[in-house]
């Protein structure tokens, strides 16, 4: 990877999404290149063919696709004849033949495959590609999470993937590396003095890093069933906010490894958990019936429509990373489902001052640094300020505050538009490598390990904020603002 690949011109290219009337295609991929479209980004020769494995009606396909692409009838009428519909009921040769017609017309063309299936179907879908000679040099494949459902399983289906495609062709996609505001915390962290100076344990008491989310499961209960919040969120995203968070600086961005190197450096020192650290730093919950603005709402039993399910729809863990910047300042992680409001943020908050001179105040001494990444993107800086007039110093917090939107007119883009160009580019910085997911499942074992037995599932009301002794420390209350 060199400098100019990642502004590289945007070539000519066909994609083709296995699972391409899937709710992920229909909601975030495709209408992720429309926008990219009518931003003439895409300005080359392209087509995206989505496949789909139980359906064979385009009419139907096109009609869904639609309600997630908005602009003028022109323009969607002009994207719409880059989207070809495939049905391939099956992985084989004879049923790739097809495919092969259409993709070997244009065969100087980049061929980009997006598996966004569940991970149990990577090892067939790349087996077929290879027996069918699809795959090229310059071929690409980008993968949704989770890669499996242990490190085991993960290991396997990685070895038959990389039969296919060499590790610089494999894109790991997660999608809150292309957050605007994940983005932006790169800037905060490596282009401003003031803040890399306080980014250690010296000076910052705990970080809290939270994705709280007011939907259920909606029509997803078969696949989170078997998932849960640690395998659905804290396993990919989660940790990824972690490693941008705790990792030192790259030696460069030009450079995809040099940030994948960092990342990996801050997950192999994550300290794996113990029975111990099981039992009193981790919360697991699921969510009961509840009411969300007046709206009556289902337990998660009732919306899988199962008896009984060990599954967490929640889950709080207090972590820690030995090695020399954060020596004794832990990281909260948590994330649910069905929370009273949707917000995601990452707090940091810092020491308070070694003496007070103040002794009259109501507030500790110290700041708190807000990333809030949505539902609206802002940073904030908490401080102490005093109230004007006489009567001695009494204070109130204040924020400053960046707000992306006053700053920033334009549409915020999707993440999903970032990491498609970037893989259209081929450009890695923002995908996981390899060793960065081994490393990442590696810990989640010594989670999976022993949290069954010592963390038991506390049901929690739908619209509140999880179960009560979410809280797993004093002084490390929800965010709740
Ligand atoms: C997905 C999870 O990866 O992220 C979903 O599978 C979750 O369960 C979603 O709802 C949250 O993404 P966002 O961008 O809406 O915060």
């Amino acid at each position: 990877m060199t400098a100019n690949q990642l502004t590289a011109d945007i070539t000519s290219f066909n994609l083709v999404i296995f699972g391409g009337d899937g709710d992920l295609a229909r909601r975030k991929i495709i209408p992720a290149l429309y926008y990219r479209y009518t931003d003439k980004q895409l300005q080359v020769d392209f087509s995206l063919f989505c496949i789909s494995r139980s359906s064979s009606d385009e009419k139907v396909f096109k009609k869904q696709l639609l309600e997630f692409i908005d602009g003028p009838d022109e323009i969607v009428n002009e994207f719409m004849k880059h989207v070809i519909f495939i049905h391939i009921p099956q992985n084989d040769v004879t049923t790739y033949e097809g495919l092969k017609k259409l993709l070997d017309k244009e065969a100087n063309f980049q061929r980009i495959f997006y598996l966004s299936v569940p991970s149990s179907a990577f090892p067939e879908i790349c087996d077929t590609l290879l027996a069918s000679d699809l795959i090229k040099e310059t071929s690409k494949v980008v993968l949704e999470k989770p890669l499996g459902h242990d490190l085991k399983s993960s290991i396997e289906i990685n070895n038959v993937i990389s039969k296919a495609f060499k590790e610089s062709q494999i894109f790991r996609i997660d999608h809150y590396l292309g957050k605007e505001t994940v983005q932006n915390l790169m800037v905060l962290r490596f282009a401003n003095h003031l803040f890399e100076r306080a980014w250690n344990a010296e000076n910052i008491e705990n970080i809290q890093i939270t994705v709280a989310e007011s939907i259920g499961v909606e029509k997803r209960g078969a696949f989170y069933d078997k998932t849960g919040a640690l395998l659905d969120m804290v396993q990919n995203h989660l940790l990824q906010l972690l490693c941008l968070i705790a990792m030192e600086p790259p030696f460069s961005l030009l450079d995809p490894d040099a940030v994948r190197n960092e990342k990996l450096k801050v997950l192999k020192s994550l300290r794996p958990f113990t029975k111990e650290m099981a039992r009193n730093e981790i919360v697991r919950g699921q969510y009961n019936r509840g009411t969300v603005d007046g709206k009556k709402l289902h337990s998660y039993l009732e919306d899988i429509d199962a008896y009984e399910s060990d599954t967490e729809t929640f889950v709080a863990l207090k972590v820690h990373i030995d090695n020399w910047r954060w020596k004794n300042t832990p990281i909260y992680l948590r994330t649910g489902k069905r929370m009273k409001k949707r917000y995601s943020d990452i707090v940091i908050n810092f020491k308070e001052l070694p003496h007070n001179i103040f002794p009259d105040s109501k507030y500790p001494l110290r700041n708190k640094l807000i990333i809030r990444l949505q539902p609206e993107e802002r940073i904030e800086l908490v401080q102490l300020s005093k109230i004007p007039g006489p009567g001695g110093y009494r204070f109130k917090p204040i924020s400053l505050k960046l707000d992306f939107i006053d700053s920033f007119k334009d549409r915020m883009p999707d993440a999903y538009e970032r990491l498609i160009i970037d893989v259209i580019r081929g450009n890695q910085t923002l995908f996981m490598r390899h060793d960065e997911l081994v490393a990442a499942w590696e810990w989640i074992e010594s989670i999976n390990k022993h949290w069954k037995k010592e963390a038991p599932l506390d049901l929690y009301e739908s619209g509140s904020w999880g179960p009560g002794d979410a809280i797993l420390d004093k002084n490390t209350q929800w965010q709740t603002h």
